[in-house]
């Protein structure tokens, strides 16, 4: 975001491989350093920020896993991927069971694909690093970087904190509930970052293949709060939101109180706003006929008490 510039670390004892990989991957925000072997590659991570490593698996002296290993111990927030041939699937799948590796890529790749998959290890990465030293304005940028991926949730994230921490207010919650309650609302999506852009912006209604994959982001979501260490509060918004309460949400199935507090005013808020924005599926509603839904569903999708607060303070705004 802005002048911040991540680095991403190719390792391959073929230089034209080393050429190609920065020709897919550089771009004005991220920058490429090329090691053509692997002890070159463990002084640069020794000294140099990394957000994504990629490593060939043949180099001579040293195994491109071996090497990843190596990274983990060095940065263990890094993503590594390894660059491997068919031969060696069995390998690369029990790496990454064993959590030694994010991803593989087969020779010979996709470009796009690589693209893709990189790309998006380095918006998680920086997603990560954000949350972990609760930066606040990288914070906001990062879920504003998410929204842009899904044009018809500009602002969304902004706008669910607004009316959460309305809720909070009047519910007299501690200025620490709030500061998480607003950290959790622009975050909640987070998750989306690995939903393809194609989906997202789908004009119409999605199959029941591609809503599976949506349904996927409060989870991916949750995989990043853990990765971040963020605070309990802040991941149950994330994980939870679309959790109803009457047990039918996603993706626990959780009833009642059984959901956090906080997921349960912000999955409020999240709604409420869905309702009066346009999506690419349907148009927007107007004001009071989102607060007669949401009064439908006092009890069912939502808590009923925070569902009255909600009412009261939108109805004295009027
Ligand atoms: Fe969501
Ligand atoms: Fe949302």
């Amino acid at each position: 975001m802005g002048t911040h510039v991540s680095n991403i670390l190719c390792v391959d004892d073929e230089i034209n491989v080393l050429n190609s990989l920065e020709r897919l991957l550089a771009t004005e925000s991220v920058k490429i350093i090329k090691c053509a072997n692997p002890f070159d590659a463990i002084t640069v991570l020794e000294k140099t920020p990394i957000s994504v490593i990629i490593s060939d698996n043949y180099m001579p002296f040293m195994k491109g896993l071996e090497l990843l290993q190596k990274a983990r111990e060095l940065q263990p927030d890094t993503f590594r991927i390894l660059i491997t041939a068919y031969a060696d699937f069995d390998t690369a799948i029990d790496a990454i069971n064993k959590g030694e590796v994010y991803r593989f890529v087969a020779k010979p790749w996709n470009n796009d694909d690589l693209v893709n998959m990189v790309h998006e290890a380095v918006q998680r990465y920086d997603l990560a690093q954000a949350m972990k030293h609760a930066d606040e304005a990288a914070l906001l940028s990062l879920a504003q970087a998410i929204e842009l991926k899904d044009k018809y949730t500009k602002g969304h994230c902004d706008r669910v904190a607004e009316y959460a921490l309305k809720i909070a207010d009047a519910m007299e919650l501690s200025d620490e509930w709030k500061k998480n309650i607003r950290h959790g609302s622009w975050l909640h999506d987070c998750g989306k970052i690995g939903v393809p852009e194609s989906i997202l912006n789908f004009n119409g209604p999605l199959s029941e293949d591609n809503k599976r994959v949506v349904e996927k982001h409060p989870r991916w979501g949750a995989e990043l709060a853990q990765l971040a260490q963020l605070p309990r509060p802040i991941a149950n918004i994330i994980t939870y939101h679309h959790e109803k309460y009457d047990g039918t949400g996603y993706p626990n199935r959780l009833k009642n109180e059984a959901i956090p507090l906080e997921a349960r005013i912000v999955a409020i808020a999240d709604a409420y706003d869905a309702m009066t924005t346009d999506r690419p599926y349907r148009k927007k509603i107007s004001k009071k006929e989102a607060l007669n839904m949401l009064h439908e569903e006092k009890g069912k999708a939502f808590d009923p008490d925070i569902i009255d607060t909600f009412l009261e303070i939108m109805h004295k705004e009027k």
